[in-house]
């Protein structure tokens, strides 16, 4: 059993982290300024020339060729300074690039996954109703085949990367009667006529990341556009979260590690600076920080476990569910930690603290809220 990453992977992991620590870092206060909410899209082109749009797509479709474990390194080391740019890849590769690699025809995939691999595309997955958030199957969203092509209507609500995306990976229902077994899935680009970008929404945190709804008037999409035959919707959706789950947790993952890095350095200053607070105050401090360095460890383990069934092709719905549900608590821990310690450096908005934890809460709510992985988990136990 090897518990490291291998020297091409750490290497991968050491060009990410400097590319976070210089250009990301750079880009924080123009997506945090105020009102604004700005989509860093020269950021986005520029990781689509560094091979970051792309990272476990083969070379041949435009990819980077690297393995999953490299991606979620990635995902970690981008959110561990802007967790905005973090969903913003993994969106995109996870729940949008990969479910056509693994499900596409050839044309498909030359057609969509070389433009999205490269950066020249962004993906976007359109699930989530108005009406239907955690009863993904509850969908209403119709696709009516007529002459060639499917006819959709209905709205779709809290899209990742919508507006700045060309391509909408989206769920609709072809058979009101088959209930799941009546969601079929498909590849709607940006052009198509009938689709309107809707409201942004202003969120608390993961500024920098466009959240809009999206509305289907009588959209007409090509038969060529469906993505595996009709009735494989949802379970190309709850295929494609698996492998979007492990990159939420390491989102997370990398929120939990920057938190816990504010409070060790906050508290050694302090304490350097003889402005502790007292002897019993820094016990209880110390042992805080110790119960949340022993957290984030284990989210660290169980976010790579799940990424290496990913990787290996092993079934890993419920270890995805794991380690998105004890990431995503530990994230809103040690980020409110860092804000509850740190004095003005934890409260203050001129300080990264509350960032952190503002950015930690939605880790909590999407890609499956954690009451929904609670159940998800428990399901699998019952059965095994
Ligand atoms: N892989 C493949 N197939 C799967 C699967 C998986 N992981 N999980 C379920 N399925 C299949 C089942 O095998 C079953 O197939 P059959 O009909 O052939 O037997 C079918 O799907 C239905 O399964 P369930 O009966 O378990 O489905 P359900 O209706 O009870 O729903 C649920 C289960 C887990 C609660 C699901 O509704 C769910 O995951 N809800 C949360 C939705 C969600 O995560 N949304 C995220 C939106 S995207 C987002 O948030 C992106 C972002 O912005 C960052």
């Amino acid at each position: 059993m090897e518990l490291q990453f291998t020297a091409e992977q750490e290497a991968f992991r050491q060009r990410v982290q400097h590319f976070a620590e210089t250009e990301v870092r750079d880009a924080i206060p123009r997506m945090e300024a105020d009102g604004e909410y700005s989509f860093p899209a020269g950021l986005v082109a520029r990781m689509g020339q560094l091979g970051l749009m792309g990272i476990p797509v083969p070379t041949e479709l435009g990819g980077a060729g690297a393995d999953f474990i490299s991606y979620i390194a990635a995902i970690q080391q981008l959110s561990r300074v802007s967790a905005a740019v973090g969903v913003i890849v993994s969106v995109h590769t996870t729940v949008a690039t990969l479910p056509i690699m693994k499900h596409g025809t050839k044309e498909q995939r030359e057609q969509f996954v070389r433009k999205l691999a490269s950066g020249q595309w962004l993906g976007a997955f359109a699930l989530t109703e108005p009406n239907a958030g955690s009863d993904a199957a509850s969908i209403r969203t119709s696709a009516k085949y007529e002459g060639g092509c499917y006819v959709l209507n209905g709205t779709k609500m809290f899209i990742t990367n919508a507006g700045a995306a060309q391509l909408y990976l989206t769920f609709a229902v072809t058979d009101p009667e088959r209930g799941t077994r009546g969601i079929t899935a498909f590849l709607v680009d940006s052009g198509t006529s009938g689709l309107r970008i809707g409201r942004k929404e202003r969120k608390m945190g993961l500024h920098g990341s466009n959240t809009c709804e999206l509305s289907f008037d009588n959209a007409h999409v090509p038969e060529a556009r469906r993505l595996g035959a009709e009735g494989e919707g949802f379970a190309i959706a709850m295929g494609a979260l698996d492998g979007g789950r492990i990159g939420i947790a390491a989102q997370a993952l990398g929120i939990a590690e920057a938190a816990l890095q504010l409070l060790e350095e906050g508290l050694l200053k302090r304490t350097a600076a003889g402005s502790g607070g007292g002897r019993v105050r820094r016990a209880a401090e110390l042992a805080e920080l110790d119960e949340l360095s022993a957290r984030v460890e284990a989210a660290r383990l169980l976010v790579y476990r799940a990424a290496y069934l990913y990787q290996r092709g092993n079934a890993c719905t419920k270890e995805a569910s794991t380690a998105k549900l004890f990431a995503s608590d530990t994230a809103v821990e040690a980020s409110g930690a860092a804000v509850r310690l740190l004095g003005r450096e934890g409260y203050s908005s001129c300080y990264p603290a509350q960032r952190l934890f503002r950015d930690a809460k939605v880790t909590q709510i999407y890609e499956g809220t954690n009451e929904i992985h609670r159940i998800v988990i428990g399901n699998h136990l019952l059965r095994s």
